[in-house]
């Protein structure tokens, strides 16, 4: 495994839709594993291929729960509703305040390619949501209802 760099604000790729994976190899598995040690690394709980300058539907999450690997993610059902504060790997000290879903219900495959479903609220919610945005090339800044103040963020 390898860590990788995590692509910041300003660069062109975060605003680009990314394609579905079609190969379920070993390129695969080493993107998957790749982003799930650069994302704790980082002490993230999310992170989306383009944010490793990767142009492919796959996202790791790992909430504290355990890690989650999505590849090729899809909403199915989503209900309720959350607001609360964001941030992103991407954004290094910004946050912002952003409704999201309270309840999320995805369809992924696996690193092998194996159909599954997975729901999750509130944080792991707010994380599919926040994470298969950044496959379609949607960063949090662009659907917060407003950016946090310095003074407002708790170290
Ligand atoms: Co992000």
């Amino acid at each position: 495994m390898a860590l990788r760099n995590i692509v910041k604000e300003g660069d062109d790729i975060l605003n680009k839709k990314c394609r579905p994976v079609q190969k379920f190899d070993k390129k695969l598995a080493i993107l998957l594993e790749d982003m799930a040690e650069t994302m704790r690394n980082a002490n993230g709980v999310g992170l989306a291929a383009p944010q490793v300058g990767i142009l492919r539907r796959v996202v790791v999450i790992d909430i504290g729960e355990g890690l989650i690997e999505l590849v090729n993610p899809k909403i199915i059902a989503f209900s309720g509703e959350q607001e609360g504060s964001e941030g992103c790997l991407s954004f290094p000290g910004q946050w912002g305040i952003v409704k999201r879903p309270n309840y999320v219900k995805v369809k992924a495959q696996d690193r092998n390619g194996e159909e599954f479903t997975i729901e999750g609220k509130e944080l792991l919610a707010r994380a599919f949501c926040h994470e298969l945005d950044h496959l379609d090339g949607v960063v949090f800044k662009s659907v917060c209802e407003r950016m946090l103040r310095p003074e407002e963020i708790e170290q």
